[in-house]
């Protein structure tokens, strides 16, 4: 047996834009469970808790191999007191008595259950607990008035829960790059999020659009739509106009986190005979089955940036979350610069800083180049 002085303890930079964060994960217990406990903060509006615990998980996924006694995480980062308790639970009990709780709470199953349908938040969710709903048959029947986006998102709600599979998202890939060629053939189209970091499932598929000449890409998103619409192939959609030069922000102010792109929330119908292996949807009670429907509702995210930003829209919506948020902390608290999906503003220079690549985004910052797949903090 190994005594406690033998085990190396690791060593991970603070930062996770730092960290080559791969899908593959060591830790996966441990981080499934830091995860859940994140999820929990987020849905319940304690989004400080859930940063910390998502720091925390993100940590143990860049470890080289599977922690096995604590004295292995001396000198860590972002390990705090709450986290490391939970981790010593499960090394020593095999489990969290925490997590556990929280899993098996009715609160919890209902905020997951009514967050899970598009277009409910954690605000809403938690007002609908509170008179009493906890979960789709009572707020079916509570007589609760639905917005669009809530209606379509309960319809479609078996389907929008199954995960989305790569060959879904080649499928949705094709049809959108055909939309976009035809409205606008010179325009180029780009897989962001999970996809681009190398996931073979995703909740969405995300896309940017741009076009290689500036201002070529202002009207685009409408006739986009249009194209889509008339083919049949939107089930809901919700279009966002840009508001980057309307608000606080534009040329010469910082720029805030928020990001106002012109994007489209959607929802696509996409039929079996298009991915080549048939839906994937399972038969429930509520909804026909895949079989007799041949299609599936997938939500699928459409951005459109103009050429100048975007190396910065790529950047920010390739994800993960936490990356994006770990860059945007390092900008600001390491090099005192203000960075979001748009641009890079230096601080104390008062001006802006252009990017036509990730990778000079990256050398700006002072960071190493971390390619996508490696962004999975
Ligand atoms: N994003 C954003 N603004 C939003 C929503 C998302 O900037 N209002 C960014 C996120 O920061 C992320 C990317 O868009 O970088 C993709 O977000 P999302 O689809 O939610 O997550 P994925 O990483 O793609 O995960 P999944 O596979 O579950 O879709
Ligand atoms: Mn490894
Ligand atoms: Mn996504
Ligand atoms: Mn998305």
């Amino acid at each position: 047996a190994v005594n406690d002085s033998e085990v190396t303890p690791f060593s991970v930079p603070s930062y996770a834009c730092q960290r080559r964060s791969t899908l593959k994960n060591h830790n996966a217990v441990l981080t499934d469970s830091l995860s859940l406990l994140a999820e929990n903060a987020e849905l319940s509006d304690e989004d400080g808790r859930g940063v910390a615990f998502r720091r925390a998980a993100a940590v143990l996924k860049a470890l080289p191999s599977a922690v096995t006694k604590m004295s292995q995480l001396k000198g860590l980062p972002c390990l705090g007191e709450h986290s490391l308790r939970v981790i010593k639970d499960i090394l020593e009990n095999g489990a969290s008595s925490e997590v556990e709780s929280t899993k098996e709470s009715e609160r919890f199953k209902a905020l997951k259950v009514l967050t899970g349908i598009f277009g409910v938040g954690s605000k809403t969710a938690d007002r609908w607990i509170r008179e009493g709903i906890h979960n789709l048959q009572q707020l079916r029947d509570s007589g609760q008035t639905l917005n669009r986006a809530q209606q379509a998102g309960l319809e479609h709600y078996d389907d929008i829960k199954q995960p989305v599979s790569l060959a879904e998202a080649e499928a949705i890939r094709g049809i959108v790059g055909r939309a976009v060629a035809s409205v606008s053939p010179e325009a180029q189209i780009v897989l962001t999020g999970g996809f681009r970091r190398g996931k073979l499932t995703g909740h969405d598929v995300d896309f940017l659009i741009t076009h290689p000449e500036e201002g070529s890409e202002v009207g685009l998103m409408p006739k986009l739509v249009s194209w889509l619409e008339s083919q049949g192939l939107l089930l809901y959609q919700k279009t966002t106009r840009n508001s980057y030069l309307e608000g606080s922000e534009g040329p010469g102010r910082p720029p805030s986190n928020i990001d106002r792109f012109e994007r489209c929330l959607s929802i696509f119908k996409l039929s079996a005979g298009q991915t080549g292996r048939g839906v994937q949807s399972e038969e429930t009670a509520a909804s026909p089955s895949a079989a007799e429907r041949r299609w599936r509702a997938v939500r699928v995210d459409l951005v459109v940036s103009p050429i100048s930003q975007f190396a910065f829209a790529l950047l920010g919506w390739t994800g993960s979350k936490l990356f994006e948020r770990e860059l945007r902390r390092w900008a600001g608290h390491e090099k005192g610069m203000s960075l979001s999906s748009h641009a890079l503003y230096d601080n104390k220079q008062g001006r802006y800083i252009r990017a036509s690549s990730e990778e000079e985004i990256f050398a700006h910052l002072g960071l190493e180049f971390i390619p996508p797949t490696e962004r999975n903090a």
